[in-house]
């Protein structure tokens, strides 16, 4: 009986017999790798790095739903979140189709974000979302969040919001590609300035570093004379728990003394490094019985 070998078995494989790479580094090859679309992305411990390209190419010559390897070369910190990410194997074209959850992605893998731990989060969002809602993804990026709801709730409307041009024209694509023209808007620009008002029944703000005034956007966003949910991300650390009920109860105080905090719900979505995870605060509101707007 021949014993099928893992991937992971033919690229160490591979490695070992190519003879480059020092024999006691193999262990601290990694086992696991994420991929969006044909784009696979590595990450390095420190000595593995100077033979980094043999080691992008072996995983690229055992992983055949693969086009390109990537390097993950740092921390995605900018505004419009540019991953940082290194070409280190195969074909240099990194626009690719992503699948997941019956949904197309195209997306540019090295310049746009993609989160693989995002998974749960974004089948989250399809369950909890309603008939005939109304949802605006204030950090749309290429649909990541909200492509999902659209797909799979046929009667949900939902405006995105990016500010980054080169994201929003994915996310143009990702509409038709999806067939939700008819029922998602993509917006270009900064969600400070071009957020709608008195819409939307859940608002999600994925993104860590969200401002006061994105907070009162989406306050202002949600139905007036109803409230809504705001799905509210950040990052939390084990000296830091932090999340966003305080900021919008504050907001709610001093601007919409129609609304109250009904429900909250914090739920871990990934490690993104030692003590370091990414949250989501689920922040139901809705409307006192004196005052409405
Ligand atoms: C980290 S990505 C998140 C994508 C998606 N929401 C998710 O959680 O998987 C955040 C996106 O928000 C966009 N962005 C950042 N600041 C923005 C702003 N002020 N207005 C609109 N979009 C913004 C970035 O360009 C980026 O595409």
């Amino acid at each position: 009986m021949t014993i099928k070998r893992t991937p992971f078995q033919k690229i160490l494989q591979t490695l070992n017999e190519a003879q480059q790479i020092p024999i006691d580094l193999l262990p601290l090859l990694p086992k696991g790798w994420k991929r969006v679309g044909r784009v696979g992305v590595l990450e390095l411990k420190t000595p593995l790095l100077p033979w980094k390209r043999e080691i992008g190419e072996a995983y690229l010559q055992h992983l055949p739903e693969l086009k390109t390897m990537a390097l993950k070369v740092g921390v995605t910190n900018t505004t419009v979140r540019q991953p940082a990410l290194e070409l280190l194997a195969g074909e240099e074209k990194t626009v690719t189709l992503h699948k997941e959850l019956e949904c197309k992605f195209w997306i540019d893998a090295l310049k746009l974000t993609f989160s693989n731990g995002n998974h749960a989060e974004r089948q989250r969002m399809v369950k909890l979302s309603k008939k005939k809602e109304q949802v605006i993804d204030m950090f749309a990026c290429v649909g990541n969040l909200s492509i999902p709801i659209a797909v799979h709730n046929p009667t949900a409307q939902i405006i995105g919001i990016e500010i980054n041009p080169y994201a929003h024209q994915f996310l143009e694509k990702n509409i038709q590609e999806n067939q939700l023209t008819d029922r998602y808007q993509a917006l270009l620009g900064d969600n400070r300035k071009i957020t709608p008002t008195n819409w939307a029944n859940r608002v999600i703000m994925g993104y860590f570093t969200i401002d006061k005034q994105q907070l009162t956007k989406a306050l202002a966003s949600l139905q007036q004379q109803q409230g809504g949910t705001i799905h509210a991300h950040g990052l939390t650390t084990t000296r830091h728990m932090h999340d966003w009920k305080k900021e919008i109860t504050t907001l709610i105080n001093t601007s919409f003394p129609h609304f109250k905090i009904i429900q909250t719900q914090k739920t871990i979505i990934k490690s993104v490094a030692p003590g370091v995870n990414h949250f989501v605060n689920d922040i139901t509101i809705t409307t006192t019985n004196e005052t409405k707007a």
